[in-house]
């Protein structure tokens, strides 16, 4: 018998040689919403091991750009229009850092999640803070007109955060792809059209 984690999604991903189940959520609001165009220059927030940066580079295409950041190292080979950087985002240099060597950006991913404790107040709690905080990076990083999609797991706070988004968006959706398991409480805040940093 197979774990069960290992689902349809998980079989998939091994035939499709993606890195991981991830790779059909960022696939299917790609579809849905059109996020990611030829050329775009794109951060990836929790970059690793590294499928939305496959699917990404690969609708970019080499004239873009992919920026993908991580805790952990990213060890899959990727094209010359792929960096990748081994960072904790809440480190007090990594948005002076980015913005003068990468910046700007026309899209900003976060598929972050905190290391799950199994309560489930605290989990959202943490994963709500690396909301906050790629909030943050989308809103220095972005060029206006830009887009941010991100994954929170829904807690005390979310409510709040999702305010926030809206005073800095045009058009904010909040998403829960067939590819996110359904007993996870974890959404996509889908922000499009920013308004740019005087907006
Ligand atoms: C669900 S995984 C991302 C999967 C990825 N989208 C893919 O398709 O391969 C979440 C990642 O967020 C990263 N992460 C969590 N906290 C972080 C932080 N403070 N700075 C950078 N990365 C962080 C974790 O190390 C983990 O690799």
């Amino acid at each position: 018998m197979s774990h069960p984690y290992q689902d349809h999604y998980f079989h998939r991903a091994k035939k499709e040689r993606y890195l991981a189940r991830a790779v059909y959520k960022l696939q299917e609001i790609q579809n849905k919403h059109r996020l990611l165009r030829q050329g775009d220059r794109v951060l990836d927030l929790g970059a690793a091991p590294g499928s939305w940066m496959q699917l990404t580079s690969r609708i970019v295409g080499p004239k873009g750009l992919v920026v993908g950041v991580d805790l952990q190292p990213i060890t899959h080979p990727f094209p010359e229009h792929v960096v990748t950087w081994q960072k904790d985002i809440f480190d007090e240099d990594f948005l002076g850092l980015l913005e003068t060597r990468y910046g700007p950006f026309d899209v900003v991913l976060s598929d972050m999640a905190p290391k799950t404790s199994g309560v489930k107040s605290a989990d959202a709690a943490r994963s709500e803070l690396l909301f906050e905080r790629a909030l943050e990076v989308a809103r220095h990083v972005l060029r206006p007109g830009g887009h941010f999609l991100a994954k929170i797991f829904q807690g005390d706070a979310f409510h709040t955060l999702l305010a926030t988004v809206k005073h800095s968006f045009r058009r904010v959706k909040v998403v829960k792809p067939d590819a996110s398991r359904k007993q996870s409480r974890e959404i996509y805040v889908l922000a499009m059209d920013f308004k740019g940093t005087n907006g």
